[in-house]
């Protein structure tokens, strides 16, 4: 109990440390209802955009070809701009949203930043008032009509709309090789007591049966096994503050957990999630639980053919459901050159912008309207399972959860990780869930 208390504490300092310089002037939600609110529209007009436009992600290196193919069209268009393709490596945007709230918060925002779709963007960004309402925009480019409505909700609020959807990737996606599995005389498990079966088996051959990388890597990994335990309508009300975090179903979630983290790879936290996804590429380990970036990295960067050479179901006890996220940019208050961050901002959310960049990405398009024929057996697959399955938003991904809680849910992974204890692991949870403002 005791070190529960201390657990809670530090966590408490933590997002205050992170949160309060953003929220100084209210709590999120006295900023969300406050009639206070201060709107910034963006100002459309004929200028010819030229100058520099600073673009801020956290995709580099082997996450980069879809972004620069992206560039690629945009400059075809606004020649007169100089684009600064301002990236800072790490996964998920561990290293890239520190140095973001850095930059807002000293007052020097690009130009423009990936964001996430949901609460990363709405309860983060515009609940601190820093980002640009982009309403006229859409509506002078169509987009309502183009991106779906439950989309357009994510990015929205009652006071505008507040960043351009490029992508919807999936994330609940587990990934093998055909061919190794055929070896090792296993088949893609479909539920967690199907893994732990199989999983010992694969050990005996020397094969790692589940590789993970760094700590973000593991709670996308959670948030796989807490859908696939709680079913989608119990992992829903968990967000929507419906089901505490101390419910026994929950507790089970972190139990499953425990079991699954005992066939993973010792040297994770040394690991990106391209390295994790290399493990099973090269016959280390037979499975992966990953977002289809991974997709993106094995056909774009591996040349690797999807359905040939990797395969990929459901996570277990998933089917039937989508977990999504989506990759989107914003524009923040007081840039330098407005101008060529909404050229950008169009060219994000243009047709010809979008099915350039998604297949090589690994993902589908945000658009209704995009060319299937453009995208591979693997994307094709993701389209239609969007267009049929139950949609619930990604934890790990910023749709469910502002960053206050993401951040304190890392430190909470963190002392599982060496604990193991389930029913500690949801105490903690339901704590950093109701200073994080998300239990009402
Ligand atoms: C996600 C992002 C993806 C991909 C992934 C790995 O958060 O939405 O586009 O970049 O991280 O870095």
């Amino acid at each position: 109990m005791k070190k529960l208390a201390q657990m809670v504490i530090l966590l408490g300092l933590s997002s205050l440390i992170l949160i309060f310089p953003l929220f100084a002037s209210g709590t999120p939600e006295q900023a969300a209802s406050g009639t206070q609110k201060t709107v910034e529209q963006v100002q459309l007009n004929n200028n010819i955009p030229s100058g520099d436009l600073e673009i801020f992600s956290w995709w580099a290196g082997d996450e980069g070809p879809a972004l620069e193919a992206l560039i690629k069209v945009f400059k075809a268009k606004y020649p007169k701009v100089n684009v600064i393709n301002a990236t800072v490596t790490g996964g998920s945007g561990v290293n890239a949203k520190a140095v973001l709230k850095t930059r807002m918060l000293g007052g020097d925002p690009p130009e423009s930043f990936q964001v996430h779709a949901g609460q990363e963007l709405i309860g983060t960004w515009v609940t601190a008032e820093r980002m640009v309402d982009l309403t006229p925009l859409f509506e002078a480019e169509g987009w309502t009509d183009v991106f779906p409505e439950d989309l357009l909700k994510l990015l929205g609020t009652d006071d505008g709309i507040w960043s351009v959807p490029v992508n919807i990737h999936r994330s609940n996606v587990m990934w093998y090789i055909p061919a190794n599995l055929k070896k090792w005389g296993v088949e893609a498990p479909t539920t967690w007591a199907d893994f732990l079966k199989i999983a010992p088996q694969l050990q005996a051959k020397g094969v790692i049966p589940l590789s993970v990388g760094q700590t973000w890597t593991v709670n996308h990994l959670w948030e796989s096994v807490a859908l696939g335990v709680l079913g989608p309508e119990d992992y829903s009300a968990l967000w929507e503050g419906e089901i505490p975090w101390t419910d026994n179903r929950v507790v089970d979630v972190w139990r499953t957990f425990a079991k699954v983290l005992d066939y993973t790879n010792k040297d994770a936290a040394s690991l990106s999630w391209q390295q994790a996804t290399d493990m099973v590429v090269n016959g280390k380990a037979a499975f992966n639980i990953m977002g289809d970036w991974a997709a993106g990295y094995m056909t774009t960067t591996l040349n690797l053919d999807p359905g040939k050479d990797y395969g990929w179901v459901p996570s277990p006890e998933t089917k039937g459901t989508f977990m999504f996220l989506a990759d989107s940019f914003g524009l923040p208050v007081g840039v330098e050159n407005p101008d060529a961050a909404v050229a950008w901002l169009k060219t994000c959310g243009s047709l010809e912008g979008s099915d350039t960049f998604n297949p090589l990405k690994g993902s589908i398009s945000a658009r209704t309207d995009s060319d299937l024929s453009l995208y591979n057996a693997y994307l094709r697959s993701a389209a239609s399972d969007f267009g049929s399955n139950r949609i619930v938003g990604s934890l790990a991904h910023g749709v469910v959860a502002n960053e206050g809680f993401m951040n304190d849910f890392s430190t909470v992974m963190e002392m599982f990780l060496s604990s193991r204890d389930p029913q500690q692991a949801a105490n903690a949870c339901q704590a950093i869930a109701i200073q994080n403002g998300m239990i009402r």
